[in-house]
């Protein structure tokens, strides 16, 4: 089997065919996909149809799991998911369509906002592997941007003002953005705020890119409405269109990106109709591909 990438937006994501990661996760499989990754940001892998146990082996080749608390639910409500598993589905336990009043259907409207995954944790949060079990016939498409490229086109003037900034990120705040629960105080203890420098270098590829997530409430040293108003010019000039693209799902795709240079968002679709059935693993730290025999 012969892999190729194609790329499917210029400058960021590409297409991987020839990959069948239920029979093949190799070494050599692996590191195809990430040196992809590290050219492109982001890599559909087309009808891979993976299992849960798929998903959770596959991820551990690229680095070590980070686990999900799947928050959001009330107290008694069991997750429909095993840890490793983010749920970013709009189904109950039950795999149920969530009612109009689950406190969990509020709490997905977040992703709808421009992140990247977990930059409100104090970890080396490197790829997010996103299959796509149920898609739903139309809308719930999820839009990427590149922040490598939103950096390198800054004018000078702005790499030099943000090159030593660091901006506090938090998850309650894009939860607040995104109209808000009520959180209890069990779970914001859960997840504290975090500093994160806003100009990232990139740990393989050098490339230097912006933090720009949704979890970002303020910049550290500055009044929060002048730190507000700096993320909300760059996220300006960020989120042109041509630093966007749109991936459009077909069941099984593998979407997997690199969260150190974009963000991302989920989109809107008729959530109380259909089902959108989608399960995410995210990993942390150096690949481990590489320390095991192919
Ligand atoms: C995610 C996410 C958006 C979507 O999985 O981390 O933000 O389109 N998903 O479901
Ligand atoms: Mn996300």
């Amino acid at each position: 089997m012969t892999i190729s990438v194609t790329p499917v937006s210029d400058a960021f994501v590409a297409r991987i065919d020839g990959v069948d990661l239920r029979t093949d996760h190799s070494s050599a499989v692996l590191c195809a996909i990430e040196n992809a990754l590290d050219r492109f940001a982001v890599v559909v892998l087309p009808a891979q149809h993976l299992s849960d146990d798929e998903q959770i082996e596959i991820s551990k080749g690229f680095g070590d799991l980070s686990y999900a608390l799947n928050h959001g639910r009330s107290v008694g409500q069991n997750a429909r998911l095993r840890p490793e598993l983010y749920d970013i589905s709009n189904l109950d336990e039950k795999h149920g369509i969530l009612g109009e009043a689950d406190r969990r259907r509020q709490w997905r409207e977040a992703d709808k906002l421009w992140h990247t995954d977990r930059s409100f944790i104090d970890a080396d949060t490197t790829y997010s592997f996103l299959s796509g079990r149920i898609v739903p016939p139309t809308g719930g498409d999820t839009d990427f941007a590149d922040m490598r490229a939103v950096y390198d086109d800054l004018p000078q003037e702005m790499k030099d003002r943000i090159a030593n900034l660091s901006a506090v990120h938090s998850i309650w705040h894009s939860r607040a953005l995104a109209g808000g629960v009520d959180f209890r105080s069990d779970e914001i203890a859960t997840m504290p705020p975090v500093v994160q420098p806003m100009v990232r270098v990139h740990a393989r590829t050098g490339r230097r890119s912006i933090v720009l997530a949704s979890h970002a409430s303020e910049i550290v040293g500055m009044g929060l409405e002048e730190g507000r108003a700096l993320l909300a010019e760059l996220k300006d000039f960020a989120l042109q269109p041509r630093y966007i693209h749109s991936h459009v799902w077909t069941e099984g795709d593998l979407v997997i990106w690199d969260n150190r240079c974009t963000m991302h968002r989920g989109t809107a679709f008729d959530d109380k109709t259909y089902r959108r059935d989608m399960r995410r693993t995210t990993v942390q730290g150096p690949s481990r591909y590489a320390r095991t025999a192919a």
